[in-house]
């Protein structure tokens, strides 16, 4: 791909800060957001809308004609809408997490939302955008000018994810992430960098720490 701006590959595991960081960096750089794992959790808010049977491929893949084109990229106004219903919030609840897998492990399903997050990176827009998943940095765009593998040992990630998710059990948090990092690492390995990809340790850093590193990263390979 020839990319018409500065494109910022993130990836990393649950409870890594991903989202978090590079939205922080992307607004810090004047840069768009792009969150596909939004768009992944989408098709499964709107999958559990509907009933479907999460092993019926063919009934998961059918929604992606519904799924649209709903998700922001601006960093400082994040909304994920299906239809003209706005599912920002929805999206994060724990039934959407628990299921969320069976969606993202459907290959029809990953090529279709890869075609759609590419020309989003090549859309008409900001000088840049950063976008963030789980095979950004090796499936969707292997040729971004900046790869960044944001990681975090796991106690940490765990620890970070339960101060979010207030309302959940240290226990329930900590099951799932554990569970999806590894349901998840059997369809794309997300847990070691690829070639050429910069790996950001955020064990010890704080977040704006870490949120500075990045857009360190950005300014020396992308000097604007
Ligand atoms: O980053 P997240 O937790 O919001 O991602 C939701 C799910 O989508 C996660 O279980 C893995 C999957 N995902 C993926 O397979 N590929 C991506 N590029 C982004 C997310």
């Amino acid at each position: 791909t020839r990319w018409s701006r500065v494109v910022v590959a993130v990836d990393g595991p649950a409870g890594s800060g991903k989202s978090s960081v590079s939205r922080a960096a992307a607004r810090a750089l004047g840069y768009e957001f792009l969150d596909t794992g939004a768009a992944y959790r989408a098709l499964a808010w709107l999958g559990l809308d509907r009933g479907i049977d999460f092993d019926d491929e063919d009934a998961i893949v059918s929604l992606l004609d519904e799924l649209g084109d709903g998700i922001s990229t601006d960093p400082d106004d994040l909304r994920v809408t299906i239809g003209g219903t706005d599912v920002t919030e929805d999206i994060r609840q724990p039934r959407v997490s628990k299921v969320v897998s069976a969606v993202a492990r459907v290959p029809e399903v990953r090529t279709r939302l890869n075609e759609g997050f590419r020309s989003r990176l090549n859309a008409p827009g900001r000088p840049g955008i950063v976008a963030e998943g789980r095979d950004i940095t090796t499936v969707v765009a292997p040729d971004a000018p900046v790869r960044v593998l944001l990681t975090a040992d796991e106690g940490v990630r765990i620890q970070r994810r339960r101060a979010e998710l207030t309302d959940q059990s240290a226990a329930d948090v900590a099951r799932s992430v554990t569970d999806r990092d590894r349901k998840d690492s059997k369809v794309v390995d997300f847990m070691t960098a690829a070639e050429g990809v910069t790996t950001l340790d955020s064990t010890d850093l704080s977040f704006d720490e870490t949120v500075d590193a990045m857009v360190a990263l950005v300014r020396s390979a992308a000097p604007s």
